[in-house]
């Protein structure tokens, strides 16, 4: 493989890097969803140029036409959705995006539906918001995981079921759902009047040119009324700046959702706009450059991973991560087996399956060359 931007090594402990801060140096960290790659240049320039202005008071995003334009121009691209200006709700984050959600559109005593295994804080939302989740199963299908659409007409029966918290691509399985798929589950929201909202925070990272994300909000019965979640923050390598947002096309739905955020949610602020500009606005080609090296990161794994005795890993169709079956192993406690040789994937647990383990690949190769031989040792 030629040398690529993407192989550069770039020392994040003294910077703070939650990511490497959770374990002593000798574990590789492989866990939380942020990559190791630098930003795109856009994106620092943009910065610079705002803080070289030198004044950094309230900005608030909803006067920011760039933004919206900029927005609006990628959603088009990327998925060829025309977003109207009106419909986007700046939020400072996917996590209190899906949390503002459930305090919403859910009162006391109602249940919330989530897939499982998922993002941990998708499992959370519920319980945190003082309601009762109800889990759908994924399952594995001709290689591919998919939702448990059985159990999950059972459970939108429910009469208590309000919300459906929905994350496509999936985290941690990676599946992208199909338009069928998504038809499927609109039928059964409408059939047991469920609100949709779909986490969408990796749909820019498809790796499989097969597959196509169709977000939620265009889906042509409950697109109206569902509650999409965007960001540029995994796209990009951004979550620190915090800047995501949510399209809701229902005005009705939409200020109900601006009611629940009132008080409690700061504006996304002033770097996270910019960089939000320029990474949708500048970085195309960064973004394709990225997928490619995703692409053969996973591609690695796909092959080396599956080579170790006790781990079979199915190449996901989006995201930068690897849901690895670890149960062939002997060890009773996968993530102790992990960090015993130095490795630091996120615990399978964390996401609902202590069977798996779900390994970051946004790292430069060399990264994953060394899991693997510490792994064969
Ligand atoms: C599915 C999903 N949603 C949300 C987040 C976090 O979003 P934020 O940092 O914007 O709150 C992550 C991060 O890993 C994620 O994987």
């Amino acid at each position: 493989m030629t040398a690529s931007p993407f192989d550069e090594i770039i020392e994040r402990r003294s910077t703070h890097a939650y990511k490497w801060l959770r374990h002593d140096e000798k574990v590789l960290p492989l866990w939380v969803a942020d990559a190791d790659f630098k930003c795109p240049q856009p994106v620092l320039d943009a910065i610079q140029d705002r803080i070289e202005h030198g004044v950094l008071g309230y900005h608030k995003p909803d006067v920011v036409q760039p933004l919206y334009d900029a927005v609006i121009r990628w959603v088009k691209k990327q998925h060829q959705w025309e977003v109207d200006a009106e419909w986007i709700v700046w939020i400072p984050g996917v996590v209190s995006a899906f949390n503002a959600a459930c305090k919403a559109f859910c009162k006391p005593g109602d249940k919330v539906l989530v897939q499982t295994p998922n993002y941990g804080p998708l499992l959370q939302a519920a319980s945190l918001n003082g309601l009762e989740n109800l889990t759908v199963g994924t399952l594995l299908e001709n290689n591919r995981w998919v939702l448990d659409f059985d159990e999950l007409e059972r459970k939108a029966a429910d009469p208590l079921c309000k919300l459906f918290l929905f994350c496509n691509p999936m985290n941690p399985c990676g599946s992208v759902l199909t338009t069928d798929e998504l038809k499927r589950v609109e039928a059964i929201c409408l059939k047991h009047e469920v609100l949709l909202c779909s986490d969408e925070i990796h749909c820019d990272l498809v790796l499989d040119e097969s597959a196509r994300h169709v977000p939620a909000g265009t889906l042509s019965e409950i697109g109206k009324k569902a509650i999409t979640i965007m960001a540029p923050s995994k796209t990009f390598n951004i979550a620190g700046l915090g800047a995501s947002f949510v399209i809701i096309r229902d005005p009705a739905i939409r200020k109900q959702y601006h009611h629940a955020t009132f008080g409690i949610m700061p504006w996304i602020n002033v770097l996270g706009q910019v960089a939000t500009i320029a990474a949708f606005t500048e970085c195309d080609d960064w973004l394709k450059a990225q997928l490619d090296y995703l692409r053969s990161n996973r591609n690695y794994l796909a092959v080396e991973l599956n080579k170790l005795e006790g781990f079979n890993y199915l190449p996901a169709q989006a995201t930068f991560l690897a849901w690895v079956d670890a149960s062939g192993l002997s060890a009773k406690d996968i993530q102790q087996y992990m960090l015993k040789r130095c490795v630091g994937p996120s615990a399978g647990s964390d996401f609902g399956d202590p069977h798996f383990t779900r390994i970051n690949f946004a790292c430069p190769r060399a990264y994953l060359e060394l899991m693997i031989a510490r792994l064969q040792a």
